[in-house]
């Protein structure tokens, strides 16, 4: 099966526009992520990729014309902003995020009252309006490459109203154990089990997050649906070529000189929760406490951009990581030799991003729970210093790099003790180690592309 005869379906699409100076919508292009993933894999196929509006100047956007690319039928589907912001926000962000990634602080959240229940009437109402346009625009037989856990509901939708088309749905997230599914309400599980049971295949970056997937159906006593699993890659090629770009060399000097010639303990993520930025912080003081012999010779450098924005969690989570950035830096810096401790970046910059993968001694990627985590395999990929990997075993990308320990060093992302450790190791080991397991991790990432999962998932399809 070719692209074209595809329709692919996201809820961010490719082009997302903000509200510019004088009124007129201004563009903006996702740098990292999915989007942008999807984007080089399909510029100029002629593939229909429906997307919602994320706000008034998307809407905007449309009204103009302005939501057009070359080589792409872009098809924009528009939802009310109040709709949006219960799907998005408080369903798709707050609580699938949260379940599917075990983050529910149990004691306190979620709380399924009223406005929560409204809310799942938004969500359901979201999918109806992306199933009502791929019904209506899909050719017969032709297949729908679903992402992600905004659009649970689906696949059910789909196979009700057009039982001729081969739909898949890829999830970029872990899928949650059935004991945090079953913090949901009962009507609300069941309603999402029968959601993806519609799909004609699931996949997952990770055989982990496939076991739960199915476990979950077990444990309603319910036949899943078929599943495969299929990592997503790296355009190894595209990468190289950014990072030789003179923003990346620039930015790399100004970092250089920033960290005043120390070894780097970096870090590169959304602002995000589940990426556990407050964690590597702790480990990283404990790293200084445990081990004195660092204080003054290693800056831990965090990129942490910022995402969902709307979102009072997002916003909290933020403020507790800056908090921890100043305390750290206020107990162990010293004025007298111009060492910070921890450099927090938080501009979202994507040339100062590949920079700081590009001269980390050590690369932290230690989420507590994630679907892939890419930057665990573009880090080994631009790093110019054998830089060595410490990564969390809750990461989808612990299967594919752990390479039978000759590859990432592995942590428990809740062991603040065992990071540190990792963290002591990483900068301590020999060239000749560093180097091995830096080859190792490249020839792993450079084995599977992001061309492979699509391919994956293209071949999903032809056997529904
Ligand atoms: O990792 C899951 C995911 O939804 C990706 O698909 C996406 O690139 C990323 O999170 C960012 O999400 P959002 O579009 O909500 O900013």
């Amino acid at each position: 099966m070719s692209t074209a005869d595809a329709i692919v379906v996201s809820n961010r699409g490719p082009l997302t526009f903000r509200p510019g100076p004088d009124g007129e919508p201004v563009g903006v292009r996702a740098a990292g992520g999915l989007a942008s993933t999807l984007h080089r894999l399909l510029a100029g196929s002629g593939t229909t990729w429906a997307s919602v509006t994320m706000g008034p100047a998307d809407r905007d956007a449309v009204a103009r014309g302005l939501m057009v690319e070359d080589g792409l039928d872009l098809v924009p589907v528009d939802v009310d902003d109040g709709i949006y912001r219960q799907a998005y926000d408080v369903v798709a962000n707050t609580t699938l995020w949260y379940c599917h990634h075990h983050l529910f602080d149990l004691p306190y959240r979620p709380r399924f009252d009223r406005h929560w229940r409204a809310a799942w009437e938004g969500y359901r109402a979201y999918n109806r309006a992306m199933a009502d346009v791929v019904a209506d625009r899909a050719a017969e037989g032709a297949a729908v490459f679903v992402q992600d856990y905004h659009f649970s509901l689906l696949g059910q939708m789909l196979a009700t109203a057009r039982p001729d088309l081969r739909s898949v749905h890829f999830l970029h997230t872990p899928f949650a154990a059935p004991a945090l599914l079953g913090v949901l309400p009962d009507t609300v599980r069941a309603e999402l089990l029968d959601g993806m049971a519609g799909f004609g295949a699931c996949g997952f970056h990770s055989r982990a997050w496939e076991e739960c997937f199915t476990a979950c159906y077990a444990a309603a006593g319910r036949p899943a649906p078929p599943t495969f699993v299929a990592p997503i890659g790296t355009d190894p090629d595209v990468l190289a070529a950014e990072a030789a770009a003179p923003a990346c060399g620039a930015a790399a000097d100004a970092l250089r000189a920033q960290v005043g010639g120390r070894r780097v303990v970096a870090r590169t993520d959304r602002m995000e929760p589940s990426k556990n930025i407050v964690r590597g912080m702790l480990a990283f003081e404990e790293l200084l406490t445990a081990h004195p012999e660092w204080r003054g010779q290693v800056v831990h450098l965090a990129c942490a951009y910022p995402s969902r924005q709307g979102l009072a969690e997002y916003l909290a989570y933020g403020a507790d990581v800056e908090h921890t950035a100043e305390r750290i830096n206020h107990t162990f810096g010293s004025d007298a030799d111009g060492w910070t401790p921890i450099v927090l970046l938080v501009e979202d910059d994507w040339a100062r991003s590949i920079a700081a993968l590009s001269i980390a001694d050590v690369l932290l990627v230690n989420p507590v729970r994630d679907g892939l985590n890419l930057v665990a395999k573009e880090g080994p990929l631009v790093n110019d210093v054998d830089g060595v990997l410490v990564l969390s075993h809750e990461a989808g990308a612990w299967a594919e790099l752990d390479l039978g320990g000759h590859g990432a060093l592995g942590v428990n992302p809740f062991d603040v003790v065992a990071t540190a450790e990792a963290l002591h190791v990483a900068l301590s080991m020999a060239p000749g180690e560093r180097a091995a397991r830096a080859d190792a991790l490249r020839t792993a990432v450079r084995a599977r592309t992001a061309a492979d999962w699509w391919a994956d998932q293209l071949a999903a399809a032809t056997r529904i």
